[in-house]
This record gives C-alpha cells, structure tokens and sequence, in this order.
C-alpha cells in the first residue's frame, strides 16, 4: 500500500471538518475521492501532502508513519499536490514554471526530466518561452501537471484538475491521468466533481460527506447507476 489514511480527524482552529476516515491508495493505481461542496475533500488533500496536521489518526507513505511531517519534506518523499485552478507562475514562462519544479534537481536530472516531460506534453514543448498567463485554462492545467511531475513523484495528488475545461480537453486530462498511472507507475489521488469522467478510468472510488466516508467502490462505475447516491451526493 503506498498510502494509507487511517481515521483521521482535521480541523480549522476549533471548527472540525474531517471526522474520522480512512483511505488507501495502492501502486500505480488511479483512485477517486468525489462529494458535494465543502464535504472536506481538498482537506483531505491538503493533510496528505502536509500543509495541515490531523488532530487525530495516522498517515502512512511506504510505511512510513508521516502524519506530523512538513511539506516540503513529504515533497522530497515523492508527494507532489497540484491544487486547484492548476496554480502556476503566471508571471513565468512555460520553462521556467517546469525549471522551478525542478528545483530539487540538478542541472543534469533537470533536464532529463524537461525533456521527459516536454515528450509527454509536446503542446509545452512547442512553446517554452511562452508566459504562464497566456496559456489557455487546459494548457495551464498541462503545465501544473507537468510542472509536478518534474520530482518524478510517487504519489500525484489533484484537487479537481478538470473544473473549467471544455469537455475535450476535460477527456485529455483524463488520458494524461491514465498515462501517469500506467506507463509511469505514478500512483493518482484525484479529487474530481466530474464523476461522469473521473469513474471511467479510477480504479477506486470514495465518496465523501460532511468529512465522513459514506461509500466506498471498487467499481466506480456501477455508482454511477446508483440514482440514490448520485442524487444525495453527485449532483
Ligand atoms: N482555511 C479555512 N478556515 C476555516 N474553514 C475552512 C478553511 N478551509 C476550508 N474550511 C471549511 O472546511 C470545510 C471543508 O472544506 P473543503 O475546502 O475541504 O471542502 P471541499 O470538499 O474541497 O469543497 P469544494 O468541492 O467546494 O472544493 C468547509 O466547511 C469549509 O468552509
Ligand atoms: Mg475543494
């Protein structure tokens, strides 16, 4: 098991928001978290890479316990988090976004790893000087994905990387997700409204309510036939 989430309890100041859940995510696998507006999903994402601590309960990755662990130290473990909006330097070429992702490496991994990256997402590579803020919102979320991958992670986390996109470039974000997983063994934690799209290429699914999991599919597209659950919680 490469992560392992068990029971946690997370908050803001007093207010509580996660109440106890626990989730896995095995190798190489793509697996789902999806729920209505403020069930608690990015928390769960924020807490995984370490921007925010649980009060209560445990975060293993590889085995290792990290719940209380930094950031920036679980980055240099293999986690990597591309939030929401696909956030990048919108001041900052296309290059310097995936140099600074890299930032980590040395000059000569860096640039195996930009050539890598620019053979994955050749619509980056025919613009490297081209500014973050120009990109249209498919591209920028490309260059965010990418941008992550620089670290070669073992655990990609997004936080609804689709939101916004047209329905095209909504399927080829789910094809580079699919590649991830696949041909790079790059296991995929994915927070995602579109269930629609998301559910045809997760290998798991959970369903998440007031911080609390209320399903849990190993075949994500049978929930889809569920009209109870996707009218509770789906939408
Ligand atoms: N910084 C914060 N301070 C206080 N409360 C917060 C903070 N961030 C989130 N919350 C609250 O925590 C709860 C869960 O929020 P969270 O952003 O994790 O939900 P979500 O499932 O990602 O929602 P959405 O689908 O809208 O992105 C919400 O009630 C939200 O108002
Ligand atoms: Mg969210």
């Amino acid at each position: 098991m490469l992560l392992q989430i068990s029971n946690i309890e997370v908050g803001y100041h007093k207010k509580q928001v996660i109440f106890g859940p626990s989730l896995t995510v095995e190798e190489g696998s793509v697996v789902a978290l999806v729920g209505p507006n403020g069930a608690g999903k990015t928390t769960i994402l924020n807490t995984v890479i370490g921007l925010l601590h649980p009060r209560k309960g445990e975060i293993l990755f590889k085995g290792v316990n990290i719940t209380q662990q930094k950031a920036s130290e679980n980055v240099r473990r293999g986690i990597s988090l591309v939030p929401q909006g696909g956030r990048v330097f919108s001041d900052l070429s296309v290059l310097e976004n995936l140099e600074l992702g890299g930032y980590l490496l040395n000059l000569q991994k860096r640039n195996d790893r930009l050539r890598y990256v620019y053979n994955l997402f050749p619509i980056l590579k025919d613009r490297p000087n081209q500014r973050a803020s120009s990109l249209s919102g498919g591209e920028r979320q490309i260059l965010a994905i990418s941008r992550a991958l620089m670290l070669t992670p073992d655990l990609l986390l997004l936080d609804e990387p689709s939101i916004g996109l047209a329905p095209l470039m909504v399927k080829e974000i789910m094809r580079i997700l699919t590649q991830i997983s696949r041909e790079m063994g790059i296991s995929v934690f994915v927070v995602e409204q579109n269930v629609q799209e998301i559910f045809q290429i997760a290998q798991k699914a959970y369903v998440l309510n007031m911080g609390k999991i209320v399903l849990e599919s190993h075949h994500p597209l049978e929930l889809l036939n569920d009209e109870n659950m996707r009218r509770s919680y789906l939408g």
